[in-house]
């Protein structure tokens, strides 16, 4: 696809070449992101940051990829502290904001929201995620990262088999991951979940015409056994029509280190979009995994930095000045662990 100018709403607009394309610049923001070199290419430019539902990672992590860059942010948080709740439409809003910004990015918690927003933007829009449909951003750094992480243990995303555990019915990071994924070749997809919190049927059959293989089943150890990543995701409750129903399915399916010892292989991938519900009720991906070298949930967040760099430079068409004038940064920066 061309980037130049472009919203990015969902993973659909891209094929295999634009991911390329997309981590091939992401490889070049690490010296930036690390803190060991500075560039202004962005000076002067200003990033709405427009998050309509919370998130801890996804905005600060868009904002610390804008301000890298040179750039300015901008954000409101809230509905609430929004002229929304005074009933503004989102075209209106969109009108407003996009005069005051060079790109803008939105989370919603309705789906096709972005969409409608983008539509009446006179600015690139980035989908930060559209309540349970997309989020185009965080799968794009989760197949970064599942391709860094399998390229290790000496593995290809062509012919792995990952374990989609959790909400999947909710869950807009899975959507927009397994999409992605769909784009590659012979891949073994394990769909772990209650069944009422199945992958939708659409993505489904996403994933036959492309002619991969999907497992769907409620036994956590059957989903384990012999994947080379573990996608553990929390239960969305605050998509749930009652809280009453969404407690029921928290702490459906635990990973701790003994439950990955006895099923997993020994370079298992662990990962999660984040947050993990780490209340004693729920433990998804217990603390006791802290110290395994193969949870990679920090790598993740880590490579966001890197991805949505690269996503604002292709947008604004400096992908190729990010290193004039770059400089090495004058500060202390020893100490800083990798993720
Ligand atoms: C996810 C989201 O908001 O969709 N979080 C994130 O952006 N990293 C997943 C979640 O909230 O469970």
């Amino acid at each position: 696809m061309e980037f130049v100018g472009q919203h990015i709403l969902s993973v659909d607009q891209f094929d295999r070449a634009d991911i390329e394309r997309i981590f091939e610049i992401a490889d070049r923001m690490r010296p930036y992101a690390e803190r060991r070199r500075i560039t202004r290419v962005l000076e002067g430019a200003i990033l709405g940051n427009m998050f309509f539902e919370p998130s801890t990672r996804t905005r600060i992590s868009f904002g610390c990829a804008f301000n890298l860059l040179g750039g300015e942010v901008r954000e409101t948080t809230e509905i609430k502290a929004s002229s929304l709740s005074k009933g503004e439409s989102l075209y209106d809003t969109a009108r407003v904001l996009s005069g005051y910004s060079d790109v803008i990015v939105m989370r919603h918690p309705a789906p096709g929201s972005v969409a409608e927003f983008a539509a009446a933007s006179r600015v690139p829009v980035v989908n930060g995620g559209d309540g349970p449909n997309e989020h185009p951003s965080q799968a794009l750094l989760d197949l970064y990262t599942i391709r860094r992480e399998l390229a290790a243990r000496e593995r290809t995303v062509d012919g792995m088999t990952i374990a989609l555990i959790g909400d999947l019915r909710y869950g807009r990071a899975v959507h927009s991951l397994v999409k992605l994924i769909g784009l590659f070749q012979g891949v073994t997809f394990r769909l772990v979940s209650p069944s009422e919190l199945a992958l939708p049927s659409e993505y489904l059959q996403a994933l036959a015409r492309a002619g991969h293989r999907a497992e769907a089943t409620d036994r956590l150890e059957d989903g384990l056994r012999g994947a080379d990543i573990l996608y553990v995701t929390r239960t969305q409750e605050e998509r749930f029509p009652t809280q009453d129903e969404a407690d029921r399915y928290r702490g459906l399916f635990r990973i701790n280190q003994d439950i990955y010892t006895s099923y997993c292989a020994p370079s298992t991938v662990i990962m999660h979009p984040l947050p993990r519900d780490s209340r004693s009720e729920a433990r998804e991906l217990d603390d006791d995994l802290n110290s395994n070298p193969n949870l990679a949930i920090f790598r993740q967040t880590d490579n966001g930095v890197l991805v949505r760099m690269a996503l604002f430079a292709l947008l604004l068409d400096v992908a190729d000045k990010v290193d004039d004038q770059a400089r090495e940064v004058p500060w202390f920066t020893g100490g800083r662990e990798a993720g």
